[in-house]
């Protein structure tokens, strides 16, 4: 958990808007949460870890951060997750679909249940799905927003995750594209970040992992390794109007991981 200090009025990107950040309780969202509100937005943490969403809001300023319990599987949860926003701030810039599970960590398709399957779906992928349509609802009269999902390294990488992850994580890169192309003629940009591994409680409960072990995954990048504010930072990029010509746009935050086969790679590793 990193800590932001108080910028200046003139560097802060996010000044005057506002933001519902999904999965805002934990890890990436919980960042993002940080660095919004460090910008000066107004922002709304969405997720189903009440006491954790209440204590960030604490942390920062009451008033201009808020949780709402809401379960992104849920239409209706979203729905008034959207409305929360709205009327407590009178809009809504940026949504940001982050919540999503890794599931079961089991890499044997015969040991993958249907069950299993469908609930990374309907989390990571019905969720931003939900999370795009109620934002669309209140951005297009405003003919402005921009909407982000958290995508990942395994939206475009094979062999990283369960199949199910894999899936779900392909499948929000093409809701991002499409959803641009859409949304795009009333003004709004849909983008999505996706990282490469971050010590999170998502990857730490999967893996049972620690910093040490999990530095092995470490992409080719030395001499830098990968925070979850690094993710925050790419998004408050696509979220500030400093990408305000970016749409459609699936930025990886991977230390080059995507480009390389380290199994031909003539580079010394
Ligand atoms: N940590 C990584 O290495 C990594 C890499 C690539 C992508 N991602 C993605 O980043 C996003 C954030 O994950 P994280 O690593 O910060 O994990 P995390 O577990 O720290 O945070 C995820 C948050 O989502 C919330 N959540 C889960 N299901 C929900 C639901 N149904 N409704 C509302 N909230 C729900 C959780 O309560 C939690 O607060 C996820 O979409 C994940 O797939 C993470």
């Amino acid at each position: 958990m990193g800590s932001f200090s108080v910028l200046p009025q003139v560097a802060r990107r996010l000044e005057g808007k506002v933001a519902l950040i999904t999965g805002g309780a934990s890890g990436i969202g919980a960042s993002a949460v940080r660095l919004f509100s460090k910008h000066g937005a107004k922002v709304v943490i969405a997720d189903m870890q009440d006491e954790l969403g209440h204590s960030i809001c604490k942390e920062l300023n009451p008033q201009s951060t808020t949780f709402i319990h809401c379960d992104v599987t849920k239409e209706t949860d979203m729905e008034n997750a959207v409305n929360h926003a709205v009327s407590t701030y009178n809009k809504l810039d940026i949504m940001y679909n982050n919540a999503g599970i890794f599931g079961v960590p089991k890499f044997n398709i015969l040991e993958n249940t249907q069950a299993d399957f469908e609930q990374v779906l309907r989390v990571n992928l019905v969720g931003a799905f939900l999370g795009t349509k109620h934002a669309a609802r209140v951005m297009i009269p405003n003919r402005k927003g921009s909407i982000i999902n958290t995508a990942s390294d395994s939206s475009a990488l094979a062999g990283a995750a369960p199949h199910a992850y894999t899936s779900s994580k392909h499948a929000v890169d093409g809701l991002t594209k499409n959803t641009a192309v859409e949304l795009g003629h009333f003004g709004i940009r849909v983008n999505c970040v996706s990282p490469y591994m971050v010590l999170t409680p998502l990857v730490t409960n999967a893996f049972k992992v620690d910093a040490d072990a999990a530095s092995k995954f470490y992409s080719n990048l030395k001499g830098e390794s990968l925070e979850a504010e690094d993710i925050a930072e790419a998004a408050l990029f696509l979220a500030s109007d400093d990408s305000k010509y970016v749409s459609g746009h699936n930025l990886f935050v991977d230390g080059g991981a995507k480009v390389v086969n380290t199994a031909f790679c003539m580079y010394p590793q």
